[in-house]
């Protein structure tokens, strides 16, 4: 078989979530006068749409005089007068723990959003728990990778709260083993066979709630050096670490408007399945525009006010408002940021299903292109790209 007349081609492969760059000579070699002009008249068409719409919203146009969810509508000021260049239909990435049902019981709460809840969120299913003194979620176990960050002190005399984390989308709190539910499930003589127990012994066993306890109220434990002890068994404790005192750590970047933890497996060795990062932005700062290249963003908002445009591409953006409670969801790629709208420390988490965090900010893609491309691209001058962060600033202004 001959190669001749075989047009010859070089593949450039380029990682997923990689910015490229088209051949700029050929671009410009095959461009004519008429396509410019066309060009132009479609910039300023668009130019025009822009204003068309920021009239229309603060005009009759946008008068609402119908019915409206009062408490929802002030939540998200962005969704009732969208910023002009939000467009087209994209998927819901808001959510809320504060919207799902409680499932409440002596000892505790629990509400989770799954894809369910969530369709966006395919990766990510996110668990608020309670506990109160002495209150146990049961003992139990499941598929789906754990990762959990305390909200409320661990050692605060009313109990605690916390954000549950799982690697998988489709998971739910309603489904795990617990050793009640299966102790339960299981005819009286086999387990009495199984223990070496007699029967009669049984008897509490059978007399727990059909699903099992899930969460219980119990005497606030022993000292927990007496239960490590316990755990620990005759093989000794594990010598994985399971915690990680994120609070204690210097920040992984700050600059005056704020700074950012990044928790992966390179300083938490067993968080293989979760990487995180926990966000502080100041008011008048902004998480800049940026990307991830590995793995869809699940965002867990902890204190103040944010709001998000998320780009998807196409012509299309939308924009949503974040409170503490709330949930957010990028997907893999998606061009975002997150800018504080309140006069308090806004305070969130990123959550990655990846062992190690990525990202890719707007600047660096700017600031390693050759400067005449960027400025043809945006038609921006050398004076504006200048003044551009050249570094990775992921909290502006720096
Ligand atoms: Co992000």
């Amino acid at each position: 078989m001959s190669d001749k007349g075989k047009v010859s081609e070089v593949l450039i492969p380029i990682p997923v979530g990689r910015p490229e760059a088209c051949d700029r000579r050929r671009f410009i070699a095959g461009a004519s006068a008429v396509l410019a002009a066309v060009a132009l008249s479609s910039r300023q068409a668009a130019a025009q749409d822009i204003q068309k719409v920021t009239e229309a919203q603060h005009g009759q146009s946008a008068s609402d005089p119908g019915p409206e969810n009062e408490l929802l509508r002030q939540a998200s000021p962005d969704s009732l007068l969208p910023p002009p260049t939000d467009q087209g239909e994209v998927p819901s990435f808001w959510n809320s723990f504060s919207v799902q049902h409680r499932r409440v019981q002596p000892g505790g709460w629990s509400r989770q959003v799954t894809v369910a809840d969530f369709p966006v969120s395919k990766d990510i299913a996110g668990v608020n728990m309670r506990l109160t003194a002495g209150g146990i979620r049961e003992l139990h176990w499941h598929d789906a990778g754990e990762w959990a960050v305390m909200l409320t002190g661990a050692v605060a005399p009313d109990g605690c709260e916390f954000l549950l984390v799982f690697d998988d989308g489709k998971f739910s709190e309603g489904n795990t083993t617990l050793i009640s539910d299966w102790a339960r499930h299981t005819p009286r003589e086999v387990l009495a066979k199984n223990w070496g127990v007699p029967e009669s012994a049984l008897d509490g066993v059978y007399s727990v709630p059909a699903e099992g306890h899930y969460i219980f109220q119990q005497p606030v434990p022993p000292p927990l050096a007496e239960d490590q002890a316990a755990a620990a068994g005759w093989k000794g404790a594990s010598a994985v670490a399971f915690s990680f005192p994120m609070h204690q750590m210097p920040p992984t970047f700050r600059t005056k408007s704020g700074e950012v933890r990044i928790i992966d497996s390179q300083n938490f060795p067993v968080s293989t399945p979760i990487a995180a990062a926990h966000v502080i932005v100041k008011p008048g700062g902004m998480r800049e525009l940026h990307w991830h290249q590995n793995a869809e963003e699940w965002q867990y908002y902890i204190k103040g006010q944010g709001r998000m445009t998320v780009f998807f591409n196409g012509g299309k953006a939308r924009t949503a408002d974040f409170a503490a409670g709330d949930l957010g969801l990028v997907p893999r790629t998606f061009g975002h940021y997150i800018e504080n709208t309140g006069s308090t420390y806004l305070v969130f988490l990123e959550i990655f299903k990846a062992n190690r965090y990525m990202d890719l900010t707007l600047s660096e893609w700017m600031r390693n292109t050759p400067p005449e491309l960027i400025m043809e691209h945006l038609r921006i001058n050398q004076e504006t790209l200048d003044a551009i962060p050249k570094n990775k600033a992921v909290i502006v202004p720096v």
